[in-house]
């Protein structure tokens, strides 16, 4: 292990340990109202948005600890590689989609950003300028925090921003937008193509979408028990809201006027690294237990540790009948004329 992640580990421990009772509080009630969502309560968005930063805002830090600092999981693309070699994998696979013809000047978007490490990566690799929003403002706290320590501040933008509401960037600004694990999943299907104009707006013509997103698949079947009884387990691991078929996504798109270049799945399993996570968790368990029976952190962590670890096994057992792919590809174009 790195001083980097050992830095971020700490980080993450500190800012759990100082969580006000109001966040922690709103954290839980956040999972509850997840899990009541998959009893078949009716929800608003504007409610389900809130749980979501509720229940980021404390996510984020304690994800960090287990080396999850970009909060998705990518497909295992090198078996060589851990989570964060793959992670860079899948990010490359991603800007190479966007065909940018000039990187060094081009000003990309990255849509629920998080913590803006993949923005971070992004910039590295064109030379060139991102923007990101994200819903939560303590994950925007810490990506402005990381820009400023890179040295990148003149070339990494990042603000609050929620996907439900128009997009707060002037029109055609944008040689290419993103997104990992952070778009579709927070949205109903008949809100898809509010935010498929605002992503045709804020594009130049000829820009690109592209994307590693979680979708179900065409094979999940909403008349099948066992598929309904997978998918709410694993929903609220995911910290995802809503559960879109790649078909609805496209069809939004397109309406919006992209041409959709690509829709496929996942060009490997996000599973193996799913379970290294849990392993590396549960290792982790024992630590949390020492820090919770000293007090510097509170016994609900552990708790919502169980519940990560055992969505976690149904997203595994979900991934292998192939009914859901976190990693699943897109490729839009905006037309020239
Ligand atoms: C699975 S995480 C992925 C984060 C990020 N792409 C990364 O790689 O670290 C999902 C992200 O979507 C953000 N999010 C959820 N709902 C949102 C909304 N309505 N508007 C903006 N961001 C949102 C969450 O705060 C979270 O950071």
């Amino acid at each position: 292990m790195n001083w980097y992640r050992i830095k971020t580990a700490l980080i993450g421990l500190k800012r759990l340990a100082a969580l006000s009772e109001d966040d922690k509080q709103a954290c839980i009630d956040a999972y509850k109202f997840f899990q009541r969502m998959q009893d078949g309560e009716q929800t608003a968005t504007e409610d389900e948005t809130k749980a979501v930063a509720d229940y980021y805002k404390v996510l984020n830090n304690l994800l960090s600890v287990f080396d999850l600092e970009k909060l998705y999981i990518p497909p295992q693309l090198d078996e060589s590689q851990g989570l964060y070699g793959n992670q860079l994998l899948c990010e490359r696979a991603v800007l190479e989609e966007l065909d940018l013809q000039h990187p060094k000047a081009s000003h990309l978007l990255d849509m629920g950003c998080g913590r803006g490490r993949v923005s971070h990566h992004f910039a590295t690799l064109t030379g060139g300028q991102v923007s990101g929003y994200n819903i939560d403002p303590n994950q925007i706290e810490n990506a402005i925090d990381w820009a400023a320590e890179c040295g990148m501040s003149d070339r990494l933008h990042f603000k609050v921003g929620n996907h439900h509401e128009p997009l707060e960037y002037d029109s055609e600004t944008f040689d290419g937008c993103f997104s990992f694990q952070a778009v579709w999943p927070f949205f109903k299907k008949e809100e898809l193509d509010a935010h498929a104009a605002e992503m045709y707006r804020v594009l130049r013509p000829g820009a690109r979408y592209a994307c590693s997103e979680y979708l179900l698949t065409p094979h999940f079947d909403w008349n099948n028990a066992e598929h309904v009884s997978l998918h709410k387990a694993f929903l609220p691991t995911l910290a995802a809201t809503q559960s879109m078929y790649p078909a609805d996504v496209s069809a939004a798109l397109e309406r919006a006027g992209f041409n959709v270049l690509l829709s496929a799945p996942s060009k490997s399993a996000a599973w193996p690294i799913c379970e290294q996570k849990r392993d590396l968790i549960l290792g982790g368990r024992k630590v949390i237990r020492a820090l919770e029976a000293v007090r510097i952190l509170p016994s609900w962590v552990e708790e919502s540790l169980d519940l990560l670890q055992s969505g976690g096994q149904a997203w595994t057992d979900a991934e292998k009948a192939k009914i859901a792919d976190l990693n699943w590809r897109i490729v839009a174009e905006r037309p020239l004329v």
